[in-house]
């Protein structure tokens, strides 16, 4: 009889991680792909992730997905980065190489994914709105403009942090031949968007951020990055609006599918696995 075939190890590590789905995502990927992969889930010390990280290298771990708080850590702790982790200024995605630790950034990717493949609207040519300019702000700029949209406004509550984005993003929309501009709410052109995505933390306590109606309309897809079990209240306002309305969940499994990717070197199907997800996740509500 064969011995079973040792799995290669990998983790989530955050504060808190108890509720993250990435092992239930990595364990449908590991079986989809039949990949040897086991995922688990580490609860970082506020102040001790890189005495964790390290523990979890020296105990032959691969890789490793990084949550909230630590994402700031991740990206000073890795010993190279990807152009989207630099540009992002945080990493979500540790690769234990030869080479040392490699920090890239998946989510930014994950949105354009589920907004491209999984809800079937196209960013080519696009005009995209962006609410927000905190870190899950920066981390999908990049991403986005290597779909090719027409313009992208980036709008926040303190208008100053958009227009530092704009600044920094300046040459690479140039360079991608994106329209880039923002800053506080006037900078919404009155006229509908055809994507519009909120980055912003509101929706964690239900505030919807300062957007003026005519940005919505029928042909609109109002993406909140933000998920649970009922429509956030972005996305409710939204679809008063007649735009459509789409939640983070399939951000959340398409990160992930590109960090198996980036791991294994073999994509998963993402889509089946949100198909599953969201089934669990509405049964629940
Ligand atoms: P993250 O890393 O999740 O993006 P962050 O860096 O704290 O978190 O950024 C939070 C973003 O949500 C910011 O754009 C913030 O706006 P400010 O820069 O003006 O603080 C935005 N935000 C948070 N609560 C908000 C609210 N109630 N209405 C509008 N924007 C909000």
């Amino acid at each position: 009889m064969n011995a079973p075939q040792p799995r290669d190890r990998y983790a989530v590590i955050g504060n808190p991680v108890e509720h993250s789905k990435s092992p239930w995502i990595h364990a449908r990927f590991a079986e989809q792909t039949g990949e040897a992969v086991e995922y688990g889930r580490i609860l970082g010390p506020l102040g001790g992730f890189e005495r964790e990280v390290t523990a979890f290298i020296a105990s032959g771990g691969r890789g490793m997905n990084v949550t909230v708080p630590f994402k700031l850590d991740a990206h000073a702790f890795a010993d190279s980065l990807s152009p989207r982790a630099a540009a992002a200024g945080a990493v979500n995605t540790l690769s234990f190489t030869e080479d040392g630790v490699r920090g890239d950034n998946t989510d930014g990717v994950g949105l354009v994914r589920d907004i491209e493949a999984n809800l079937g609207v196209s960013l080519q040519g696009a005009r995209v709105l962006l609410l927000g300019a905190g870190g899950a702000a920066r981390g999908v700029v990049l991403p986005i403009f290597d779909r090719r949209p027409a313009s992208l406004v980036i709008v926040n509550r303190t208008a100053a942090k958009a227009q530092q984005l704009v600044g920094q993003f300046a040459q690479a929309a140039q360079e991608a031949n994106v329209r880039l501009s923002g800053g506080g709410a006037h900078s919404i052109e009155k006229t509908r968007y055809d994507v519009i995505v909120n980055a912003t933390a509101g929706s964690l306590d239900a505030a919807l951020p300062e957007c003026d109606d005519a940005a919505f309309g029928v042909g609109t897809l109002a993406y909140d990055m933000m998920y649970g079990p009922k429509p956030t209240v972005f996305m409710q306002h939204a679809e008063r609006l007649g735009a459509r309305a789409a939640d983070g969940l399939g951000m959340l499994v398409e990160q992930a599918a590109e960090s198996f990717f980036i791991w294994r070197g073999v994509r998963p199907d993402g889509g089946a696995v949100l198909r599953e997800l969201r089934q669990t996740l509405t049964a629940k509500a």
